[in-house]
């Protein structure tokens, strides 16, 4: 049993169908990633899981459980965290204060103080500046702390809107790094969203490519790297 099934997926803005009875799948311990150009429909893919928006029809299914209808602070509980596209932190809260909103709903001070552990193993930086104001950081800073503050509801599935757009060069690595970290140490399932097609399908084990709300590709992320039509949609090859 997949640990994220979407069947039949549709998700509408008023009359546009930004998401169109779309199927996929995440089984644990696995990184999926869903690429496409903007305005393909991941994001609204995104808000879809976390329950940001219900859709129009199908059904999402976490850990064997319908969630069609559920809403987002139940889903967070039941082991889904988003880290939104464009980062969305409180910029007048501290970067320890950004952290510790994520951890709402997290009812065991251990496993908040282990979390906090965690992430500032995996970005010393956001150590260093966890007393600051997260709107004086850098944006790739910025980025730390909101996969950070997604990974202090200690999910089971961590999904990353477009972790990399706007970013420095280095420090896209430095969070390509991280994710691959989090996937391995903690075993933790991951949706990467990325119009980096190249980084993410690198990553992935799985991947899908949407196109106009609809999957037009589903493969291994290696399998999609090497196929001619996405290398040429997304690739620039
Ligand atoms: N809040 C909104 N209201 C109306 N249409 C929207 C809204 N957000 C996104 N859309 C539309 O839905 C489609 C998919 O958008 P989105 O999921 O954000 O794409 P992506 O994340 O792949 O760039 C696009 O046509 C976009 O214009
Ligand atoms: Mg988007």
């Amino acid at each position: 049993m997949p640990m994220l099934e979407a069947q039949d997926l549709t998700v509408s803005y008023g009359r546009l169908e930004a998401v169109r009875k779309i199927n996929f799948s995440v089984e644990a311990g696995q990184i999926v990633a869903l690429v496409g150009s903007n305005g393909a429909g991941k994001s609204t893919t995104l808000k879809s899981i976390i329950g940001l928006m219900m859709p129009a029809s199908g059904t999402l299914r976490f850990e064997g459980r319908d969630i069609t209808t559920m809403g987002p602070a139940a889903r967070v509980q039941a082991g889904i965290a988003l880290s939104p596209e464009g980062r969305r932190l409180f910029g007048r809260m501290t970067v320890l204060d950004n952290l510790l909103a994520g951890a709402h709903g997290v009812a065991s001070r251990q496993v908040v103080a282990r979390m906090l552990d965690e992430i500032y193993t995996l970005f010393p930086r956001v150590q260093e500046r966890r007393r600051q104001l997260a709107g004086s950081l850098s944006g790739g800073e910025q980025q730390m702390v909101a996969i950070g503050r997604a990974l202090m509801a200690n999910p089971k599935l961590l999904m990353l809107d477009e972790p990399s757009l706007g970013i420095a060069p280095k420090i896209v690595f430095e969070i390509a790094e991280a994710i691959k970290r989090i996937n391995r140490e903690k075993n933790m399932s991951i949706v990467l969203v990325e119009q980096n097609a190249r980084l993410a399908l690198r990553l992935a084990h799985n991947a899908y490519a949407l196109e106009n709300g609809e999957i037009i590709r589903a493969g291994k992320g290696a399998e999609l790297l090497a196929d001619p039509f996405i290398q040429k949609s997304y690739l620039g090859i």
